[in-house]
């Protein structure tokens, strides 16, 4: 087994409990990634991961590498949310770099129930995105192989943007869909999450919160962390 091997294994685990919060590492400092990376508490917490491509989105961040030295800096449940065209082409490196969830868009895939269970072959969690623009229904299909159905409350590609409070309806059909069905996945919201708008998703549903310039973008990110699950709990 190669050593990004072995840091996988032993991760493959559900991880905590909802509610949960995974601070996003696309806003911290990673000159300081280290830092940054412990405030979160395996126990309670995930840490999300935002890989871009500059083709599906219009940014660029890392990939795989960056992963396994997140994946050595901490044992919190690792989520990795892929914004690239064509995930399905490197959903084997993520998981060998120790990723234990890995989060594809819809929008990005050409066969997306291959690419998930191509997903849920390797090893990890999988997750289905939907940007803004996508609606619930388009995700209907695949609901019942998914462990996260992560609903967009911003345009992918950037941290730092004004929540969507029109996408609640989509969290919500994702909750009862799951009810109805007796579906198992988790409900996640990505962009914009701060206390206030992680309580106006909390109450439409939402089970997982990522936050990025809410918790990094404050003077103290581990006491912005702790004010955030205060507003979820
Ligand atoms: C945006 C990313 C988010 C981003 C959220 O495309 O998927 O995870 O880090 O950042 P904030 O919380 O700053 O909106
Ligand atoms: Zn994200």
């Amino acid at each position: 087994m190669t050593s990004a091997g072995r840091a996988a294994s032993g991760t493959d685990r559900k991880g905590p409990q909802p509610p949960i919060v995974a601070p996003s590492i696309l806003s911290a400092d990673f000159a300081k990634l280290a830092d940054a990376v412990a405030i979160a508490d395996p126990a309670r917490e995930w840490v999300h991961c935002d890989v871009m491509d500059n083709h599906f989105v219009p940014n660029l961040t890392f990939g795989p590498l960056i992963v396994n030295a997140v994946r050595r800096m901490s044992r919190a449940f690792l989520d990795c949310h892929l914004m690239i065209e064509r995930p399905e082409r490197i959903v084997d490196a993520f998981r060998e770099a120790g990723a234990d969830q890995i989060t594809v868009h819809l929008e990005a895939c050409q066969d997306p129930g291959a690419t998930l269970d191509r997903v849920r072959a390797s090893g990890a969690r999988a997750g289905l995105a939907i940007k803004p623009g996508t609606p619930f229904r388009a995700a209907e299909n695949w609901l019942d192989r998914i462990d996260l159905m992560l609903v967009m409350t911003v345009e992918p590609g950037f941290g730092g943007q004004t929540f969507m409070a029109e996408m609640m309806p989509k969290v919500f059909e994702a909750k009862e869909w799951r009810a109805k069905h007796g579906g198992s996945f988790l409900i996640e919201v990505d962009g914009g999450i701060a206390s206030d708008t992680a309580r106006i998703a909390r109450a439409a549903g939402a089970d997982v919160f990522v936050a990025g310039h809410a918790i990094y973008g404050a003077q103290d990110p581990a006491a912005a962390l702790s004010a955030l699950r205060r507003a979820i709990e």
